[in-house]
């Protein structure tokens, strides 16, 4: 085979076209995978297999997996990659005679396009395509059609994000979830098994009820919320992470007070499948449809406009003067143009919404010269890890065709430890890009905290403010601060579109809803204090309120539901699901449901304050005083051993340790302990005094 083109005829030379760039992009997908993918037999498969093996164009590579009787990965040998790029050129230079031929016809003129003498020197290096893992759209068909019949994983939202970067090329050069030899490189070292740099683990975690029907060398179609099945997972690893190991490694420390380490541990699964990934189509988004960009999408765009030197500028807030000061001189000094690259996917709970900062990014766009800027939203799942973030988003920005990336100041923070200290210092992350950026090959663009002086009316580097002039700036925390009290919010801060769009979406408090969360053991007065607190709340008016109570949840909502730690914790989840939609929806929820474990009170923090305030009651009634008052007669049943895993008695109660407000019940009536609510409520201004 040395002169395939001697040899073989079209459709041949086709097929081994389309099977070595099928193995290039997912050496290790399953025979069946593959032959659907380049659209032959299985028998057919094969003998394309033998042919390209004695060829010399591929060769089977070694697998560690356990698997290593049943299948193989077959890789391209360099021979073989060269002999893939001449073939895309053959082909290309076929149907590019094709179109010329075609335009002759119908035109009577030639097309004018002239053939590529090779390819990629055509144009430059972060211009050119870069691979994709979807198959063509009839492929995509018939794999769709089969793999009805196959495994099916409903992806997180999070899933659903790192699926999307992996298919469109945005975290190139992985071919699929990793496996665990490659997980352990990139935890220990930031590399996969062969080398590469890759700071982040992209891994398909799943629960241990799907891991037991899973084997290496299964195939799983892959769903989204839907159940439209984006992706085949080729299955060749399976196991069960460290993930204490995990956090410290990559996230700098096993602290719950980190988004990452606590999605880590309380959302994430407990084992992680490995493998390559066929792609099948895009995860479908319904907003901002022509503001989204595939990495390919985007080097065509600069390609087209001529743009060969692009600076790439991430962000999760909202833009402001600061931002925009930073863009500029980033472009002037990179002397390029400027890409405004928003993170639309997940970024820290409580940031503004993405809807929200579209609105503000359109808003301030005009601001920037014309045909200097562009802007184009990125869905990714920030993981807040700050310096190996950083290399992280300038591995994706590489891939979307920029040539450089600004870092600033507290690169994809996290915030504060458990101790209330910061968990990476202002300027680590810089300094690990710099240590990296040519391996990446994307340059730094590093910027100190920009602050305004006020006599220049100019923004400056804080490293660089004149002497003897005044420093003006507002945080993050104050901005929602002004926000939440509808105070002034200076013109030399923001840009009053954008402060009308926040406006918009952030009322101040006393407008916003809230949940009010009340928890403490059963007979300790919760939902007592709870009746009392929402009359007097409706009293009040204003926003409507609704009590969801632990005995009234569990007659309505959670029946089927017993107390076991599995049990209370979808019951208290629901309850929160319940309560945030209320909250979003400018309501006051009050819930009343015993509540005993930590990590659940927290998930449901969450899921609340990404909508508004959640303020955690715990009604300290003492377990002697709960079983001395017996108002149910529980307690009694419970020590006769009638009613099992009883909280307090039988099962674990775990106490608050920061509750917004805890309430003695002894000795203090209800009224008092409700109006020692509504105080706080007002103390927070959530209700006007
Ligand atoms: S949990 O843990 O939050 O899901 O519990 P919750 O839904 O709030 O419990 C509601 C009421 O169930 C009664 N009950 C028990 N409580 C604790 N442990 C056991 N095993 C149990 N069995 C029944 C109890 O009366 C709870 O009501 P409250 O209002 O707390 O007294």
């Amino acid at each position: 085979m040395s002169a395939p083109d001697a040899r073989l005829n079209l459709p041949e030379e086709d097929q081994i076209f389309r099977l070595l760039r099928q193995l290039d992009l997912a050496p290790e997908a399953s025979q069946r995978a593959t032959a659907q993918a380049i659209g032959v037999s299985l028998g057919h498969l094969n003998a394309l297999l033998r042919a390209v093996t004695e060829a010399g164009f591929v060769k089977v590579g070694d697998r560690a997996g356990p698997d290593r009787r049943q299948r193989f990965a077959y890789v391209l040998t360099p021979t073989g990659a060269a002999e893939k790029a001449r073939l895309t050129d053959r082909f290309l230079a076929r149907k590019l005679a094709e179109y010329d031929a075609l335009h002759a016809e119908l035109t009577g003129t030639t097309s004018g396009l002239r053939p590529l003498t090779h390819r990629t020197n055509i144009v430059q290096n972060n211009l050119a395509p870069i691979p994709e893992l979807y198959v063509s759209y009839d492929s995509a068909q018939k794999l769709k059609h089969d793999a009805g019949n196959l495994l099916s994983w409903d992806l997180t939202a999070r899933q659903v994000c790192d699926l999307e970067l992996l298919m469109n090329g945005g975290f190139y050069p992985l071919k699929g979830f990793l496996t665990e030899a490659d997980y352990d490189g990139v935890v220990e070292n930031m590399r996969t098994a062969d080398g590469t740099l890759w700071p982040i683990p992209i891994t398909l975690d799943v629960n241990q009820a799907f891991a037991d029907k899973v084997e290496p060398g299964t195939d799983i179609a892959l769903r989204d919320a839907e159940g439209v099945i984006l992706a085949i997972l080729s299955v060749t690893d399976k196991w069960v992470p460290n993930k204490a190991r995990e956090a410290e490694k990559v996230f700098g420390a096993d602290d719950l007070a980190h988004p990452a380490v606590n999605y880590l541990h309380n959302v994430a699964g407990p084992v992680y499948l490995g493998g390559p990934i066929t792609g099948i189509q895009q995860p479908v988004h319904y907003d901002f449809k022509a503001r989204r960009d595939t990495p390919n999408e985007l080097r065509a765009f600069f390609r087209k406009v001529g743009w060969n030197k692009v600076v790439a500028f991430q962000t999760r807030n909202p833009l402001h003067r600061a931002h925009q000061e930073l863009t500029f001189r980033a472009a002037r000094e990179a002397q390029a143009n400027l890409l405004i690259h928003p993170v639309v996917g997940m970024t820290k709970p409580g940031d503004v919404d993405h809807f929200t900062r579209v609105r503000c990014y359109e808003a301030v766009l005009d601001k920037y010269p014309a045909s200097t800027t562009s802007m184009s939203l990125l869905n990714l799942a920030m993981r807040m890890a700050g310096p190996r973030e950083a290399v992280w988003h300038g591995i994706i920005r590489k891939n979307h065709g920029c040539t450089h990336f600004i870092v600033g100041r507290d690169h994809a923070g996290p915030g504060k430890n458990s101790q209330g200290k910061d968990f990476y210092g202002p300027y680590d992350a810089q300094e690990l890009f710099q240590k990296h950026q040519a391996e990446i090959g994307i340059e730094m663009v590093d910027f100190k905290h920009m602050v305004y002086v006020q006599e220049k009316a100019q923004y400056y580097p804080a490293n660089e403010v004149p002497e003897g002039t005044t420093v003006l700036d507002i945080s993050g925390t104050e901005l929602r601060r002004r926000l939440r009290e509808g105070l002034e919010i200076p013109e030399w801060f923001s840009f009053p579109e954008v402060v009308t769009q926040l406006r918009r979406t952030s009322p101040p408090r006393d407008k916003q809803g809230f949940t009010v969360f009340f928890t403490g053991l059963s007979g300790s007065g919760k939902s007592t204090i709870a009746n009392a607190l929402m009359v007097k709340l409706m009293e009040m008016g204003g926003r409507p309120v609704t009590l969801l109570d632990g005995d009234v949840v569990r007659k309505h909502l959670s029946s089927e539901l017993g107390f076991s730690k599995e049990h209370r914790d979808i019951n208290i989840k629901r309850i929160g699901y319940v309560a945030s939609e209320i909250t979003k929806n400018g309501g006051i929820a009050i819930c009343a449901p015993i509540a005993p474990y930590t990590a659940t009170r927290r998930a449901v923090r969450e899921m609340i304050e990404a909508y508004g305030a959640f303020i955690e009651v715990h009604v300290a009634t003492s377990v002697e005083e709960c079983e001395r008052r017996d108002r149910k007669g529980l307690y009694k049943l419970a020590r006769e051993g009638k009613i099992k895993e009883f909280t307090g008695i039988s099962d674990p109660y775990e106490v608050p340790e920061n509750p917004e407000l805890r309430v003695e019940t002894e000795n203090v009536d209800v009224d008092n302990c409700a109006h020692q609510v509504i105080l706080k409520l007002e103390s927070m201004g959530l209700i006007k005094a």
